[in-house]
Formats: structure tokens, C-alpha cells, sequence
């Protein structure tokens, strides 16, 4: 009798704590307790939450755990709120396990002041570096000679793209906030590719901490792997600050971080600054995650769209061939003389949707959208997948089509609801120097290298869902169009 009621007591809390408020968007029904988590297919939860929208409207709600989220579809409603209302939708939820490890320094986890000087520092820098006197540019196409000669090494025969792809776009990163590259063989980068790639992996366990983090803490599994990875990245980047400590010249600065060690030195002795080493070190790596495996991502769906639709790779090639030639590298300026090129580039980002259900925001007031009340501290899924494949806003959403971005001239046009980079004050701040990279990057590989399945392998275009959408590891034939 005592079980019954304290099941019973459990219950009847559970329900009078979580139920739908009035005014509060419509959803699935919940089960006590865990919510909706078993509502959504893991797999493809990006998929099942779109999906969702078709039964309970563009603006509806979900409880994840004892977490209320509010989920956002279709361009209308996402860009409403992040961008119309975009005060009060722009910050982050708190993420326990993120919190225990960064404790809300950077830019990505962060808000408030830390968030705005933080954001504020690192486009500016990055603006220097990526189009200012030290552009990235050459460096990107230095950069490309190197995956060049490792992609011919193979002579046309399969070999799987992930790693090479993954160190070449990382390498952009280092040169960017360390001023130099790294070899592919090196040892040390070995070693931190490897961490990279394992700290995207394991965050599947990041629901379970963030639903329980008390008990979590105290538990062995994946999240203590999680942070002690975390722990050893952050202790690569802090070995790299004090490298530049040393030999920090304030007349010759050279990349992000000695342009942060200036700002600390600068802002020393005003009470509201944020700069510090640690927040250096956050927003280092906060640069590598948000910046490295996006582009690199979006780089092996490239490949797999070419060798999916030939004749479509044929039409770059040519264009390409007839506007830049052989005999010199790409340059951002080509951009306005390919315009097919170009459509095909934003294709690929749009069906690559590689940040499917974006980063989530959280509500930092009572906020009305659309008729309904969201109250403050409410986490919002702003979904990215309903809004590139809106079939209010793209003609044939779900097929391969360069005509989404090309008009009746064959001019390049980009439709408002293109927005992979996400919208209003949180967009992502790498936006540009991701684009030059995915232009230069792209185009130097169809300049050289006609991509093909293995023989008698179909292309298959499976993904594996995470915070990024990634295509599964497959294998891939670079035939040199030049000797
Ligand atoms: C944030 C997409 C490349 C740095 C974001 C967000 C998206 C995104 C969807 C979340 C925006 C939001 O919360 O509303 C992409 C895509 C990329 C890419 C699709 C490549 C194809 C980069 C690069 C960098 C970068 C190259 C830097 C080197 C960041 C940072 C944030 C961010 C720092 C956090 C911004 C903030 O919280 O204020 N990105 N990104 N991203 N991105 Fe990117």
C-alpha cells in the first residue's frame, strides 16, 4: 500500500508540475516523468520532429525529461523569432554537462556581457584574418596543394575521405587562431584530431547528465570520457597560449591568440572585462568545434552529391574550366562569374542540412509567438530541417535542384529561407570564412579531380544524426582531370 502511494504521490506530482499551461503551444501527449523522450526516432530525430509540426502546427512543445522545449518550424515562424523577437529568443539554455566542463565561457555557451564582448572580439578578428590585410585566402589554397597531392597519391583508386577532409578544413582553424598548420602525420595533431572527432561522438550521453546531473556526476560511463577529453583539449590549446606568451611581440600579431593576449593586456583594470585565459581557451576550441567539423562535413556531402548526380558535376567542371582554366587557382572574385557553381555550393548546403535542428536557444522572458505564451527559461528548438525543406518556400524541396538559386537568366539568387548559418543575433559567426572556404575548397577539387563511386558501389546518401549531420563513412574514387 505504501508503494501504490508513493507511485500514486510521484504521478499526481509529476502531472500537477508538468502540465501544459494554458496558452502554452499544443504537443504530443507525455508520459510522467520522462516526457517525450521515447516520442522521438533517435535516429533521425531531426526527421520526427519536422514530422511532428504536420500534426500540431509550426509552433508546438515537447517535454524532454522534466525540460519544457519549444519547437520551431517552417521559415515563417523560425525567422520570427529569431530574428522579429530576436531579443528575447537569442540566448542559450544552461546544458549541465557543457557547464561542468566550460563553465559558460566562450562565445557559443555563453551570455549576457561574457556572450556580447566575446562574440564582438572574435568577429572582428576574424574578420582581419578572413578578408582584411592577412586574409585566409592564399592559405586556403596553399592548404588545398596539400590534399591534393594525398588525394592523387591514390591514383583514382577508393579511399575513404572523412580524415583527410577532416584535417585539411582543421588546418584552416590552426593557422587561423595558432598561425601555422600542422602536417597530417604530425604526432601531436594525430592526437588532437582524435580527440575532436571522439568528443563529437560521445554526446549522445549529454540527455541522460542533463536530465539527471546530480546522480550523473557521481556515476562512471561516458560523460567522465567526455570530460576528460574535453580536459585534454583544453590542455593542448593552453600548451599553444603559452607557446605564444614567450615569444608575443604587440607590434606582430599573428593570429587569434595574440590578438586575445593583446585585448587582456588592453582591458586590464576595467571591472567588466572578460578577458582572461581561460575564456581564451574556451573560445579557442569554441572556434575549432563550431568551425571545423561544419565545413569538413559539408565538404564529404559534396563529394557524395557529385558522384550522385555526374552530369551535375560535369556542368562545374565546365563552367569552371571556361571561366578560371587550368592554369591558375580560384579566387573568391570568380564567385559572381560562376553562377552555376556557386548554386550548386548552396544546393549542397541546403540538402546537406548539416546543423539540422540548429543549436538551441532559450527564452529569456515571458514571450507571446504567434498566439500562444512562452513563459522565461524555456529551451526553443529552432528547427533548421522544416525551414530548407519548407515546401512553402522551395520548389521541389526534397530533390537535388541548382535551380533553387538560379532565376530565369541563369543569375545566381539566394531565396530568404536559405539559412543554414541560422539567422538574427546569434548567427553563426564563422558564416563567411566558412563560405570562402566552401567556395575555394570546392572549386579547386572540381578543377582537379573528377570524383566516381568505387566500381559496381551505388552512392548511398545515409546520414548519422547528431548536432551535425554527417554522412556515413564511404569511399570514393579522385580521378586527376590534368596531369
Ligand atoms: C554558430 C552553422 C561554420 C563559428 C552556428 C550556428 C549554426 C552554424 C546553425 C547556430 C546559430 C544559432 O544558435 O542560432 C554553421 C555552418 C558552418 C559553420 C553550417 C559551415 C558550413 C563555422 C565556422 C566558424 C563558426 C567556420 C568559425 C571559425 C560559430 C560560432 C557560433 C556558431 C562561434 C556560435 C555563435 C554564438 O553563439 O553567438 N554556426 N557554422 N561556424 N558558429 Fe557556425
Amino acid at each position: 500500500a505504501l508503494l501504490l502511494f508513493i507511485v500514486v504521490f510521484i504521478l499526481t506530482a509529476d502531472y500537477i508540475k508538468n502540465r501544459r499551461l494554458t496558452g502554452f503551444p499544443p504537443g504530443p501527449p507525455a508520459l510522467p516523468i520522462v516526457g517525450n523522450i521515447f516520442t522521438l526516432d533517435h535516429k533521425r530525430t531531426h526527421e520526427s520532429m519536422t514530422e511532428l509540426a504536420g500534426r500540431y502546427g509550426d509552433v508546438y512543445s515537447m517535454r524532454m525529461g522534466q525540460r519544457w522545449v519549444v519547437v520551431l518550424n517552417g521559415f515563417e515562424a523560425v525567422t520570427q523569432a529569431l530574428v522579429t523577437q530576436g531579443d528575447s529568443f537569442s540566448d542559450r539554455p544552461s546544458i549541465p554537462l557543457y557547464d561542468d566542463i566550460f563553465h559558460g565561457l566562450g562565445v557559443i555557451l555563453s551570455n549576457g556581457h561574457m556572450w556580447k564582448q566575446q562574440r564582438r572580439f572574435a568577429l572582428s578578428t576574424l574578420k582581419y584574418f578572413g578578408f582584411g590585410k592577412k586574409s585566409l585566402e592564399p592559405m586556403i589554397l596553399e592548404e588545398f596543394t596539400y590534399v591534393a597531392k594525398e588525394i592523387s597519391a591514390y591514383k583514382g583508386k577508393p579511399f575513404n575521405p572523412h580524415l583527410i577532409v577532416n584535417n585539411t578544413v582543421a588546418n584552416i582553424i590552426c593557422l587561423l587562431v595558432f598561425g601555422h598548420r600542422f602536417e597530417y602525420g604530425d604526432e601531436q595533431f594525430k592526437k588532437m584530431m582524435k580527440l575532436f572527432e571522439q568528443s563529437i561522438q560521445i554526446q549522445v550521453s549529454v540527455l541522460l547528465y542533463n536530465a539527471f546531473p546530480q546522480l550523473m556526476r557521481c556515476l562512471p560511463g561516458p560523460h567522465q570520457k567526455f570530460k576528460r577529453i574535453n580536459e585534454e583539449l583544453k590542455d593542448f590549446v593552453r600548451t599553444e597560449v603559452k607557446d605564444h606568451k614567450q615569444k608575443w611581440d604587440p607590434s606582430d600579431l599573428r593570429d587569434f591568440i595574440d590578438y586575445y593576449l593583446n585585448e587582456i593586456q588592453m582591458s586590464k583594470g576595467q571591472d567588466d572585462s572578460t578577458f582572461d585565459e581561460e575564456c581564451l581557451i574556451m573560445s579557442v576550441l569554441d572556434l575549432f568545434g563550431a568551425g571545423s567539423e561544419t565545413t569538413s562535413t559539408t565538404l564529404r556531402w559534396a563529394f557524395l552529391f557529385m558522384v550522385k548526380y555526374p552530369e551535375i558535376q560535369e556542368r562545374v567542371q565546365a563552367e569552371i574550366d571556361s571561366v578560371i582554366g587550368q592554369s591558375r587557382p580560384p579566387s573568391v572574385d570568380d564567385r559572381a562569374d560562376l553562377p552555376y557553381t556557386d548554386a550548386v555550393i548552396h544546393e549542397i548546403q541546403r540538402m546537406g542540412n548539416i546543423v539540422p535542428l540548429n543549436l538551441p536557444h532559450v527564452t529569456n522572458r515571458d514571450v507571446h509567438l504567434r498566439g500562444y505564451t512562452i513563459p522565461k527559461g524555456v529551451t526553443i528548438i529552432p528547427n533548421l530541417t522544416s525551414v530548407l525543406f519548407d515546401k512553402r518556400e522551395w520548389k521541389t524541396p526534397f530533390t537535388f535542384n541548382p535551380g533553387h538559386f538560379l532565376n530565369e537568366e541563369g543569375k545566381f539568387v539566394k531565396p530568404a529561407a536559405f539559412i543554414p548559418f541560422s539567422a538574427g543575433k546569434r548567427l553563426c559567426l564563422g558564416e563567411n570564412l566558412a563560405r570562402m572556404e566552401l567556395f575555394l575548397f570546392f572549386t579547386s577539387f572540381m578543377q582537379h579531380f573528377t570524383f566516381s563511386m568505387p566500381p559496381g558501389v551505388k552512392p548511398v546518401l545515409d546520414y548519422r544524426f547528431g548536432i551535425t549531420l554527417s554522412p556515413v563513412h564511404y569511399e570514393i574514387c579522385a580521378k586527376p582531370r590534368h596531369e
